[in-house]
């Protein structure tokens, strides 16, 4: 079972349990950049040449990312690490928390870089309501996981642990992030920023590795614990999808409230709609929204992933995988 609370349980690596994770943290290791590979200073021509209105939708950007990247680590190491006993998990966990903590000096690099001012960017996260209350929301379920009251043993507990999940890992990093980066990247689809680009790619590359581990884990706790996969927690599971998605749109019109040549926030909540209904999929949920990607450009950046079924048809498809997988 992956979820315990045992802190001498998981301690030897071999044999490995979860192939995925051991898997993941190999790739992880093959992915390791440093921001300073990167040439930023290149793009300072670029960006004086920049509207007010998009250095405001990039000062947005930068104040959202910066401490979200370290919020991400406070849910993997208040709401994951300590409930999962596999030791491949923690090798690839520990390389994530490295990796979200590579991404914040990313962001600090880009404010240096910038004449961004720092303080108003950072102010940002408290003062911009549409962006405090996305951190207001992650910070509940995170809270959670630290309360003595839960118990990873029970339903109740493992259902706490994958609200956790779905609200870091589905949420942040695979809804608002992705719109995040394509906003980042839509510069360089206008050539500009090309080396901001490039950092981003390398956040994307390193997300999109962060998002199939979180996902994997869902799946396996689902597996080995049919039990919490009520039609109630199915429910709830997608009404905060829902829920961030609502959350982003007002988020998106504060980041572009007048648009920028050749995006408005519009444009970017059809993205985070297309996102959104991957993501349903990838849960086994239908679609939501049914809009069409309207960024096909970002298809390169592996903001979509092979479907896997839970939630949908519980009763079946849990019973084939439990046989198929024999004596568990
Ligand atoms: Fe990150
Ligand atoms: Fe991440």
């Amino acid at each position: 079972m992956i979820l315990g609370s045992g802190i001498q349980e998981g301690l030897l690596l071999k044999p490995v349990t979860y192939p995925w994770a051991y898997d993941l943290y190999n790739q992880a290791v093959a992915n390791t950049w440093f921001p300073n590979e990167i040439q930023l200073d290149e793009d300072l021509a670029d960006f004086a040449r920049m509207t007010p209105d998009e250095h405001h939708a990039l000062t947005h950007l930068m104040s959202y990312f910066n401490p979200n990247e370290l919020l991400v680590n406070k849910a993997l190491a208040f709401g994951v690490y300590p409930y999962v006993n596999a030791a491949e998990c923690h090798l690839y966990l520990a390389k994530q928390m490295w990796e979200e903590a590579n991404h914040c000096m990313a962001f600090e690099y880009v404010l240096e870089t910038f004449p961004i001012d720092r303080d108003e960017a950072y102010r940002s996260h408290v003062h911009v309501h549409s962006m405090a209350r996305k951190e207001a929301f992650e910070v509940a379920f995170i809270r959670r996981m630290t309360e003595q009251t839960l118990d990873i043993t029970t339903v109740a507990g493992k259902q706490d642990f994958v609200r956790n999940l779905v609200a870091y890992n589905i949420i942040l990093e695979g809804i608002w992030f992705y719109s995040g980066f394509m906003v980042a990247l839509s510069f360089r689809q206008r050539n500009l920023l090309r080396n901001f680009g490039s950092l981003i790619d390398w956040v994307v590359r390193d997300e999109s590795l962060h998002l199939k581990f979180g996902m994997n884990l869902i799946l396996t706790v689902l597996e080995e614990n049919p039990e919490i996969a009520t039609d109630e927690f199915a429910v709830e599971i997608h009404d905060m999808i829902v829920t961030g998605v609502e959350m982003e749109a007002q988020y998106n019109h504060d980041m572009l409230p007048r648009g920028i040549l050749g995006m408005n926030a519009d444009y970017v909540n059809d993205y985070v709609k297309y996102l959104a209904d991957r993501r349903l999929e990838e849960l086994g949920f239908e679609p939501e929204y049914h809009a069409s990607n309207p960024a096909k450009w970002m298809a390169t950046a592996n903001d979509t992933l092979q479907l896997v079924n839970f939630f949908e048809a519980t009763n079946t498809s849990y019973e084939v995988n439990a046989h198929a997988t024999g004596n568990r």
